[in-house]
This record gives C-alpha cells, sequence and structure tokens, in this order.
C-alpha cells in the first residue's frame, strides 16, 4: 500500500508534469487501461525512468510505448487479473509477481509465445504445474514459497526448451527429479521440496551450471562421483538430505567454487585434504554429518574462508598442534591415534562452539599450565593485597587505642 507521503509526491508529480508530454511517446492506451484494472497508478508515465517502485519497463517504440517488463508486489487479495487485461499486456517479456495472493487465469497465447521470465513468489493462489507447462518460450522461471498441485517437476519444465534460469523451490513437489535438463542452464534451485532418489549423473554435464541448490529435500545415494565435471559451479548446497558415502575427491577440481554446503546429511569417510588447495572457496560447511579422521586443514586454509562449520560430527577430530581449541571448531581434538579425545563424563558431549573448551582439564598438555597459571596469580595477588589491606586497618586501630 502507499503512504500518504508517497501518494501525494505522485499527485505533485502529476500536477507538474507539463501537458506537453502527451506529445511524446507514452504508454499504449490499451496499456494503460490494463494497469489500471491492476490498481497500478497511471497519473505519471509508467515509462518514465526509474518507474515508481521498479513496477513497469517499456520499449522505445513509437507512436506508442509498450511494456517489457511488470512487476506486481504485495497486492491486494481483491485484485483480480483478467484476460482481457493480460491480452493488452501480451508485449510482456517478464512479469513477476511477489506477495500477491490472486488466482492464476489463463494466459493469451500472445503473452505465452513473448514471456521469458516469470516469477511467482509467494503469489498466485492454487497454481498448478499444468498452468505454468504452457509458458514454453521461458529462459527463467522462479516459483517459490507455492504450494504447487503437480503430479512432479517433469511436467512444468519439461517442454521449456530455452531455461538458463530454474528455480522450484519450497513448492512441495515431491517424486524423482527429472534426469534432462537443457545444457545451457547456469542456475538450478530446487530445495524445500520432498524429492527422493539420487542426484541425477546428468546433472554433472552441465558445463554452463554456475548455482545448484537441492537442499532441504529427501535426496539419498551418494554424491555423483563426477561432480567435479561441473566446472563453471560456483554455489554448490546439498544441505539437509539423507546423502550418504564419501565427499567425492573430484570437488576440488572445481575451480571457481565460492560456496559448499554439504551439511545435515549422512556423509561419512574422512574430509579430502584437497579441498584445501580450492584458491576461491570462502564458504565451506560440512557440519551434522558422520565424517571422521583427523581434519586435513591448517590455520591459514580455515582463516580464508568466512564461513567454516565442522561440528556435529562425532568421529571428527582436529590436531592440537596444528589447530587451537579457541577456533572453536565443535570438534573434539585428537588423541595420537587419529581419534576424538572423548568428553569427560557428565559434561556437554556436542563440543559445541559454545565457549571455550574444557578439554584442558584432563589433557596432558603445556597449554594446561598456561591456561591456570593466570588465576592462580590473580588470586594470589588479592589475597597478599586484602591481607596488607586487614593488616593496615589494625595497626590503624590499634595506634589510635594504645593511646
Ligand atoms: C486497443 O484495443 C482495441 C480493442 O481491443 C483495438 O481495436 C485497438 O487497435 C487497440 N489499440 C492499440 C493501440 O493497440
Ligand atoms: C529495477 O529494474 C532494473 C532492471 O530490471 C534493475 O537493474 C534494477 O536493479 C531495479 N532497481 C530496483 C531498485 O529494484
Ligand atoms: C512489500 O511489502 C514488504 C513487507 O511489508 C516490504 O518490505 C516491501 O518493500 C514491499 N514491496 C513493495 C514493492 O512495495
Ligand atoms: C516462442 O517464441 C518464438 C519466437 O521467439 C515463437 O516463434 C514461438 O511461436 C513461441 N512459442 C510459443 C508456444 O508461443
Ligand atoms: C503438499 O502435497 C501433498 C501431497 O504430496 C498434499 O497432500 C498437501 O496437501 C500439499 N500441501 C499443500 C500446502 O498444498
Ligand atoms: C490437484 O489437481 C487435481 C487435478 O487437476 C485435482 O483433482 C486435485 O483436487 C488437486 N489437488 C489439490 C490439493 O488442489
Ligand atoms: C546453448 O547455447 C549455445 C550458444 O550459446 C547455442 O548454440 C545452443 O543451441 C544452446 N543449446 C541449447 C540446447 O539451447
Ligand atoms: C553464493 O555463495 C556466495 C559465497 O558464500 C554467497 O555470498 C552468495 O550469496 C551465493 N549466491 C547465491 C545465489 O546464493
Ligand atoms: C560409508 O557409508 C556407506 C553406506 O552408506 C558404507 O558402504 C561405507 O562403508 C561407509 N564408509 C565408511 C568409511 O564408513
Ligand atoms: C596450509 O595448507 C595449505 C593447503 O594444504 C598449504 O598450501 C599451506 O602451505 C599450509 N600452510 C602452512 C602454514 O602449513
Ligand atoms: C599432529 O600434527 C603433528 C605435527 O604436524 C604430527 O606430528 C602428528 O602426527 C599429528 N597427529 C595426528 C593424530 O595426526
Amino acid at each position: 500500500m502507499s503512504s500518504p507521503l508517497s501518494l501525494s509526491c505522485l499527485l505533485i508529480l502529476f500536477i507538474t508534469t507539463p501537458t506537453t508530454s502527451f506529445s511524446k511517446s507514452t504508454l499504449d492506451p490499451n496499456q494503460t487501461k490494463a494497469l489500471e484494472s491492476l490498481n497500478i497508478p497511471t497519473s505519471t508515465d509508467p515509462c518514465s525512468e526509474p518507474s515508481f517502485h521498479n513496477v513497469t519497463f517499456c520499449d522505445s517504440a513509437t507512436p506508442f510505448r509498450h511494456l517489457l517488463s511488470l512487476s506486481l508486489s504485495n497486492c491486494s487479495s481483491y485484485l483480480t487479473l483478467t484476460f482481457t487485461a493480460l491480452k493488452s499486456l501480451s508485449t510482456l517479456q517478464a512479469l513477476h509477481f511477489q506477495n500477491c495472493p490472486i488466482a492464476p487465469v489463463t494466459f493469451p497465447s500472445e503473452l505465452i509465445a513473448s514471456l521469458k521470465s516469470f516469477v511467482c513468489i509467494n503469489s498466485l493462489r492454487k497454481l498448478t504445474g499444468v498452468w505454468l507447462s504452457h509458458l514454453v518460450n521461458l529462459t527463467d522461471l522462479t516459483v517459490s514459497n507455492v504450494p504447487l498441485n503437480a503430479s512432479g517437476l517433469l511436467v512444468i519444465i519439461g517442454r521449456m526448451k530455452k531455461l538458463k534460469y530454474i528455480t522450484v523451490s519450497y513448492a512441495n513437489l515431491s517424486g524423482f527429479l527429472p534426469n534432462f535438463i537443457d545444457s545451457n542452464v547456469t542456475h538450478i534451485d530446487f530445495s524445500g521440496n520432498q524429492f527422493k532418489g539420487s542426484i541425477p549423473t546428468s546433472y554433472t554435464r552441465l558445463d554452463s551450471l554456475e548455482f545448484l541448490s537441492l537442499s532441504y529435500n529427501s535426496l539419498d545415494d551418494e554424491i555423483p562421483t563426477s561432480i567435479g565435471d561441473l566446472i563453471s559451479l560456483k554455489n554448490l548446497s546439498l544441505a539437509s538430505n539423507y546423502i550418504s558415502g564419501a565427499i567425492p575427491d573430484s570437488v576440488s577440481a572445481i575451480p571457481g567454487l565460492v560456496h559448499m554446503d554439504l551439511s545435515s546429511n549422512k556423509l561419512n569417510g574422512s574430509i579430502p585434504k584437497f579441498l584445501s588447495q580450492m584458491k576461491n572457496l570462502k564458504h565451506l560447511n560440512l557440519a551434522n554429518n558422520d565424517l571422521h579422521g583427523v581434519l586435513p586443514f591448517n590455520l591459514s586454509f580455515i582463516g580464508s574462508l568466512e564461513v567454516f562449520r565442522v561440528s556435529g560430527n562425532i568421529n571428527l577430530c582436529y590436531n592440537h598442534s596444528i589447530l587451537s581449541s579457541k577456533l572453536r571448531l565443535g570438534i573434539a581434538p585428537c588423541n595420537k591415534h587419529g581419534m576424538p579425545i572423548l568428553p569427560p563424563r557428565g559434561k556437554d558431549l556436542s563440543w559445541d562452539d559454545t565457549g571455550d573448551s574444557d578439554y584442558d582439564d584432563y589433557e596432558e598438555d603445556a597449554a594446561k599450565e598456561h591456561r591456570h597459571r593466570p588465576h592462580k596469580l590473580v588470586l594470589g595477588v588479592s589475597i597478599a593485597l586484602s591481607s596488607i589491606g586487614i593488616l593496615g586497618i589494625f595497626l590503624l586501630f590499634c595506634i589510635k587505642r594504645c593511646h
């Protein structure tokens, strides 16, 4: 909703707009009418740039300009989308809905032919996979936070042959991931559904893929060993699934990987040492798995990361002659056999990253002495000082009394 202030701003703009602007190329009157039916203020030229809240974007045709992009957000639930309005808006290449709980209508074929980008975030009640599947000319599809009624993902994207950017997340989809995805795709986000089965090996042939998120699903099986073939990949998230087996060594062959989140799975085996040779890595989350052995990283690698998490791997430990407990890694230090030193009975079992760990209590380590000495020193000095104070008061008292 517009505040009174922005409304008055609009009004002022309207009043001060010289009438000569009509001689300039303005929006097609039919499209102006369509915008009005969608409660979009048209008192100022919707084609002026930048448009109010970036709602509209036009071409520069004459005598009338046409809309290329329309973004509806925070719509009233009374708003209705009509076929007639959409028919007038068939020049749109991008149509975005965010927080617009309106009912979807059948799109005119001209609009279907023209649309390249369709975004629906928490919008369009009762959206179905079949309805989406008609938008075959899309290069960008984003559907997020929308419970979709669809028998699977393939129904939706199977006929969209030009997709480069696909997000279908938090959409209540289940079943298996589709095997075939167009080879030019750069972005895949299927997070927050109930997909099961394995990660299709065919995905590792997507040479242009920069972003892959399959997190928050029910995928199992192992990470394909060919994952290292994703030469363009920058972000990989497989978090919160049931993926098992080892982390393939090949991931360290992905040259530009910046972000890797494999947390909350059932990954086992040891952590590949090669990960520390990945020059671009900034975010590494391996928490809550079943990884074991000695953490193969040094401080200069861990220090180069913005995010590093390994807690919640009970069989994983760090070499305390290489890494300090102050890093609060949330894992136990290793004994000389490369096994975690068990936390003492009755103590917090998690080695979590809240506060200093107290392994010094039973670890025969020189650090112990250093750690405890300052406390003893402070205590000693304060006892001595207060003793002197008491003695002084006593003496003063004595001197007064004795006179
Ligand atoms: C506006 O719509 C009317 C009726 O639908 C049509 O006859 C007219 O040509 C349209 N005008 C433009 C500029 O497209
Ligand atoms: C407005 O849209 C343009 C083009 O779509 C985009 O580059 C720009 O960042 C947007 N501006 C805002 C404030 O959202
Ligand atoms: C929509 O509403 C949200 C939250 O109320 C607000 O942050 C956002 O700026 C609004 N967007 C527009 C385009 O009005
Ligand atoms: C997709 O776009 C092309 C032009 O880019 C057009 O010829 C074709 O008819 C469109 N497909 C559909 C189903 O509208
Ligand atoms: C999610 O999908 C299940 C079936 O897979 C269905 O029973 C449930 O109603 C859906 N939830 C929503 C919010 O649509
Ligand atoms: C999903 O769509 C099918 C057929 O289109 C319909 O029979 C079913 O009731 C719908 N389910 C929900 C939860 O809307
Ligand atoms: C992928 O892109 C290349 C060039 O960008 C193009 O020649 C090729 O036809 C595209 N492939 C598909 C399947 O769209
Ligand atoms: C990719 O990872 C980087 C580094 O962690 C992060 O800043 C960025 O937001 C991620 N990109 C997306 C699209 O999530
Ligand atoms: C890892 O788990 C798989 C089954 O999920 C098992 O076959 C394999 O032996 C395990 N490897 C290690 C090193 O524990
Ligand atoms: C830390 O590990 C990296 C990668 O394994 C290595 O290149 C580097 O020399 C090591 N640094 C130190 C101080 O040991
Ligand atoms: C810990 O590191 C030291 C020094 O690099 C090495 O001698 C020792 O074997 C390592 N301990 C384990 C358990 O890997």
